[in-house]
């Protein structure tokens, strides 16, 4: 069964193409390389022993999705995770976030047609709750207003996917809500790639133990926490891969009627920022340094899922701990050059 993954060579989307392949998928990639490399697919290859179709594809651009999609009606489901991903830089360039995120998501959806009842996943993110007022956080939590455009484009993929299906479209979909995905596959072949300074804090930690990056910054001692950081709930990623295929075959089951569902996927456990570095400097037995910087715009204090829809509808829990996807992630960064 032939399953196209959009973004297919980013950071949660090729942990997921190892794990579809490992369930013998037939996996279709495309990707516009503008976020990652061929040597990621080189790694998949080298992980599963298999060789997936790759094609360098802008979903931006319409006539070679339209050209794509005609000459792959055998594809049965999709995993759209092309998408940008960095808070800070969708403030600055807000209108490639929309056309990227948001326009490139309506071309796929209208070249979905082209499929035989079409079943897709949604990457979203737990930023669509902003600050939730109720901790820990379930779906029925309120969508707030986003505090950046990224946030938005992830509301509005939802509400978009919702109102083509609610206009009679034959598509089923999920959306994932993803928490804070860390770590890398335990073979150090794939792993997270940022370029540039990164924005999120595992790759930071882990740069900085190489001595690329000179001081991790903690933005922020002092939010109403039990140690003044701010919480999150780290997902290893391997996991996160893992919940993408389970809730696939949801859909794929013919017995499955809804048409449209959204999840949570988290541990269900929140870990400081201080956390993250005493387990990070403890597992891979080195110090950090780090300091004390100032908040960082935008940061909520506090998220982390409740886990009860996801594990009861899709009979999922996240197995690897933090420890574990930090010390994925170590050996990984010890892996770059
Ligand atoms: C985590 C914590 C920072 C860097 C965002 C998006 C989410 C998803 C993941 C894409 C925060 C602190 C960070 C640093 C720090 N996006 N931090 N020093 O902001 O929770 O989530 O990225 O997949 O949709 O919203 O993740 O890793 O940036 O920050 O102290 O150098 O680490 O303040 O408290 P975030 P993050």
């Amino acid at each position: 069964m032939k399953i196209l993954v959009t973004g297919g060579l980013g950071f949660i989307a090729s942990h997921t193409v190892v794990a579809l392949l490992e369930k013998n998928y037939e996996v279709v990639i495309i990707d516009n390389l503008s976020n990652t490399s061929l040597d990621v697919l080189e790694g998949i290859t080298r992980i599963t022993g298999k060789n997936p179709d790759f094609y360098q594809i802008d979903i931006r651009n319409k006539s070679d999705l339209s050209q794509f999609f005609n000459e792959r009606p055998d594809i049965k489901g999709i995993i759209h995770f092309a998408a940008f991903k960095a808070v800070g830089e969708s403030v600055e360039k807000p209108l490639d976030y929309y056309e990227n995120n948001v326009a490139a998501l309506v071309y796929l959806l209208k070249e979905s047609c082209k499929i035989n009842q079409p079943k897709f996943i949604f990457s979203s993110s737990c930023t669509v709750y902003d600050q939730a007022k109720t901790l820990p956080i379930t779906e029925n939590a309120p969508v707030q207003k986003a505090n950046s455009p990224y946030g938005n484009t992830k509301q509005i993929g939802e509400e978009i996917i919702l109102d083509y299906i609610n206009s009679g479209a034959d598509l089923q979909a999920i959306s994932l809500r993803y928490f804070n995905p860390i770590g890398a596959h335990p073979t150090a072949l794939i792993g997270e790639l940022p370029i540039g300074v990164p924005q999120n804090l595992v790759p930071f930690v882990t740069q900085t133990a190489a001595g690329k990056r000179e001081v991790l910054s903690v933005f922020g001692n002092d939010y109403p926490t039990e140690d003044g950081t701010c919480i999150r709930d780290y997902i290893h990623v391997m996991d996160l891969a893992e919940i993408h295929v389970i809730a696939l075959e949801k859909l794929l089951d013919q017995n499955h009627a809804k048409s449209y569902d959204v999840f949570n996927v988290g541990t269900g456990k929140g870990n400081s920022v201080l956390d993250v570095i005493k387990t990070f400097e403890k597992v891979n037995n080195l110090k950090l340094n780090y300091k004390i910087a100032n908040r960082r715009p935008g940061d909520v204090t506090t998220a982390y899922a409740d886990t009860d829809k996801v594990e009861k509808e899709l009979g999922w829990k996240a197995k690897r701990s933090m420890a574990d996807a930090l010390k994925d992630a170590w050996q990984w960064e010890k892996k770059q050059q």
